[in-house]
């Protein structure tokens, strides 16, 4: 069990991670989820023990392991192992050299043993003897996997871990990673700004802006009920429409909208606008662009100046001008701080 409280830290004042508090179960998987320079990697670094928050807390197993400034345990005393984009391998070392090479410093007793059935866990025992320079990229990940595994840390933190490796090997990767957290039974935690990733992965996901979380919540419940405007742009494939609803908007004119008077937004996803004749709630649009999409079409559209998205059957014709029919109602409106409306 993992139960952060208050998490913060500064640099120079400014803070990195702003008083993040979330708990996640014994076998959990949580994904940190946001864009670039949100606190990620910060909060990792903070859970592996290599860097002490400002003040908050951390728990761990049931221990407390950081207390503000008052108490920080070293990552050696930590039961977690951190996986790097850089896998941080020794390059004239075999394969096996690197697996136990963290063993030999802290004097495991039965290093062989640990080191064969992490390989072969890794399916690479037959590179055992091979030098880093003489493997593949997509097998020194499998190294630094077979690495922590070998530790059976009871926590498992990677830090944007495929990010290095072609979209054929970041598939086969995750899948792996999937199967080992299963297979081990230890906590994840996982940070990654690829939201395919956390939506395959997590049990958890904290999506982060600016070092504070916008929602912690199962991938389901990004999609179906977003905390803001934020997660819905972030999350889900293609980002959701987020329509002007302030006074005069193209969306007022449309017969019953049912929408409370505010400057804000509603979100409709693309599969929630039908392409098809006219009627009392289609509306003429340009067609922008065009891409396939698992045998559909996703069309990028404007209606009076506002970017929307939408799906097209092979069977509806793409035309310069088209018309978008949107639904009766929208689920979620955000208002103009863009946190959703109760
Ligand atoms: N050691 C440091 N000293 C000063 N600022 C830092 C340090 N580490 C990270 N930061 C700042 O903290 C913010 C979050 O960084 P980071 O956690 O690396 O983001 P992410 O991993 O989400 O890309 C950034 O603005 C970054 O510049
Ligand atoms: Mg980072």
């Amino acid at each position: 069990m993992i139960r952060l409280a208050n998490m913060t830290k500064r640099f120079s004042g400014h803070a990195a991670v702003d008083d993040v508090s979330l708990t996640v179960p014994e076998g959990g998987f949580l994904v940190l989820l946001g864009p670039s320079g949100c606190g990620k990697s910060t909060m990792l670094r903070m859970l592996a023990g290599l860097d002490q928050p400002s003040s908050g807390r951390i728990e761990m197993g049931g221990r407390l392991v950081a207390d503000g400034s008052a108490l920080s345990l070293p990552p050696e005393r930590r039961n977690a192992w951190l996986v790097f984009q850089s896998y941080a391998l020794w390059p004239h070392m075999t394969v096996a050299g690197n697996v136990d090479w963290p063993l030999k410093v802290a004097r495991h007793p039965d290093r062989a043993a640990r080191v064969e059935e992490a390989l072969a866990m890794m399916g690479i025992a037959d590179l055992a003897g091979r030098t880093l320079s003489e493997i593949s990229g997509g097998q020194q990940q499998r190294v630094a996997l077979a690495r922590m595994i070998a530790q059976r840390p009871k926590v498992m933190l990677f830090d944007e871990p495929l990010s290095n490796l072609d979209a054929t090997l970041r598939v086969e990767m995750r899948h792996e990673i999937a199967r080992l957290h299963k297979a081990t039974g230890a906590t994840a935690v996982y940070v990654t700004h690829d939201q395919i990733e956390a939506m395959t992965l997590a049990t958890h996901v904290a999506v982060l802006n600016k070092g504070r979380v916008e929602q912690f919540a199962p991938p389901q419940a990004l999609l179906d009920s977003p905390a803001s405007a934020f997660v819905a742009r972030f999350v889900g494939t293609p980002p959701a429409n987020l329509i002007p609803i302030r006074a005069g908007a193209w969306f007022r004119r449309l017969p019953d909208p049912q929408l409370p008077q505010i400057d804000g937004h509603a979100m409709l996803r693309a599969e929630d606008l039908a392409l098809k004749g006219p009627g009392p709630r289609a509306l003429k649009a340009q067609l922008m662009g065009s891409i396939p999409m698992m045998g559909q079409r996703l069309l990028t559209l404007q209606v009076e100046g506002t970017r929307v998205t939408a799906i097209a059957p092979p069977a509806v014709p793409l035309t310069e001008t088209m018309l978008v029919t949107l639904p009766d109602t929208a689920s979620v409106i955000f208002d103009t701080e863009g946190y959703r409306l109760p």
